[in-house]
């Protein structure tokens, strides 16, 4: 039997409908942004959507503590220092993630150390990470990268007899869970960003989780001008900003989290059953789950495509997955130790003897470098938000690239 022809030569598309749209919302983000608008209250300090956003998300993610701030970046930054990371600490992050993981330490006045990857999980490998480990490492940032969490049970074993704080990037992980326990609970604290693509999402906005009261309250108060609850207004007492986040955004929050629970639950079924599918198709790698993780958040689908063994080259399958109607994606295009941010230590006024000490030329990072250049392979979360006759059209669409490879060379 042959395999009809591919779309990006004529052929009939394996998919014509659109995947599912992607922010969701409705009635109750509606309501609840009325409410707060006809209110009058529109600022955390006067309203109840942000204070009721921060504990029901806390809580969601096993913490005690959750500090709703303007973005994920701003939410690492204050973390870092809450925590007292000081000028030229090091913090040991991942090369292959958004750039903030990295440039908020620089905005902490810290220097980020790069410790690669692991190929197949995509997430930090806890021998790099041992390997740059130095007296002066003062923190680690593990990704939990597309939405499974890190090795954190490695990771922690690293960290706790040094003294080495473990900050848990969860941009990506809203509803995630580690040998059952929630992403932003697995170490001394953690952000979330809800920037447009994310799994919840007010188009901006980020926060902190911990289950430490002391960091909490220093995050608190650097969130919020460096005010102490026991302060009068116009008291401040660390050198901050503001970074509340609004009435309107937490509205907004408020609703996308009566959704979280049941879209995680049709993410996590979706992504196992395309996994299942594509890891039949050689040279095609879906990211290796350890069974450590219990629930993947799925905030992208990422595949490793080996190109000698597929029989094409991922930028090939890139545009005839495109024309089969599966959007997709190469993800970033620099491994964030070659960004030329970094190369040409671009660091402005922050931490000048960053410059006489570290060489990120010379670090090198090759897991992350070969996904950058040739082998990564992203999917959005909202293509997993359909049905499983949704996901299969994915593999279908796979598979029928695979029966044509030789018509890409
Ligand atoms: C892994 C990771 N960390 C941090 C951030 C920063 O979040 P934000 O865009 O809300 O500042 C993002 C994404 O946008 C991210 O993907």
């Amino acid at each position: 039997m042959t395999t009809p022809a591919l779309a990006l030569f004529g052929g009939q598309p394996v998919r014509t409908r659109p995947f599912p749209l992607w922010p969701v919302f409705g009635a109750t983000e509606e309501e609840r942004l009325l409410r707060v608008l006809r209110s009058g209250q529109w600022g955390r300090l006067d309203g109840t959507e942000v204070a009721e956003f921060e504990e029901r998300f806390a809580a969601m993610h096993g913490c005690r503590h959750g500090i709703a701030v303007v973005n994920g970046t701003v939410a690492l930054r204050i973390a870092l220092l809450a925590a007292g990371i000081r000028a030229g600490d090091e913090v040991i992050v991942p090369p292959y993630t958004f750039v903030a993981t990295a440039t908020a330490v620089l905005e902490a006045n810290a220097i980020p150390v790069f410790a690669d990857i692991d190929l197949a999980t995509f997430n930090l490998d806890p021998q790099a990470v041992a390997a740059a480990i130095t007296p002066r490492t003062k923190a680690i940032i593990p990704v939990h990268f597309a939405g499974q969490p890190a090795d954190m049970d490695a990771l922690v074993a690293l960290a706790k007899p040094r003294g080495i704080l473990v900050l848990e990037d969860a941009a990506h992980a809203h509803g995630a869970t580690y040998r059952g326990r929630p992403a932003g609970s697995l170490a001394d604290a953690a952000t979330f960003s809800f920037q447009s693509s994310k799994n919840v999402t007010a188009g901006e906005g980020g926060m902190i989780t911990t289950n430490d009261d002391a960091l909490a309250a220093a995050c608190r108060s650097i969130h919020n001008c460096g005010r102490v609850p026991e302060g009068v207004w116009y008291e401040h007492h660390v050198v901050s900003g503001n970074y509340r986040l609004g009435e309107f955004q937490a509205a907004v929050l408020n609703g996308q989290l009566d959704r979280l629970e049941d879209q995680a639950q049709t993410r996590e079924s979706n992504g196992r059953r395309l996994a299942a599918r594509l890891a039949g198709i050689p040279g095609l790698h879906p990211q290796r789950r350890p069974t450590e993780c219990t629930r993947h958040a799925y905030h992208l689908f990422m595949v490793r495509i080996d190109p000698a063994l597929f029989g094409a080259s991922r930028d090939a399958v890139l545009k005839a997955l495109e024309a089969e109607g599966v959007p997709c994606s190469a993800g970033y295009g620099y491994s964030l130790n070659d960004q030329p941010l970094f190369r040409n230590k671009a660091f402005g006024p922050f931490v000048p003897d960053a410059r006489e000490r570290l060489d990120y030329g010379a670090m090198r990072c090759p897991n992350s470098d070969v996904l950058c250049r040739e082998q990564a392979l992203w999917l959005g979360q909202n293509l997993l938000l359909g049905s499983g006759e949704d996901v299969d059209d994915i593999a279908t669409a796979f598979e029928k690239v695979h029966a044509h490879r030789h018509e890409l060379a």
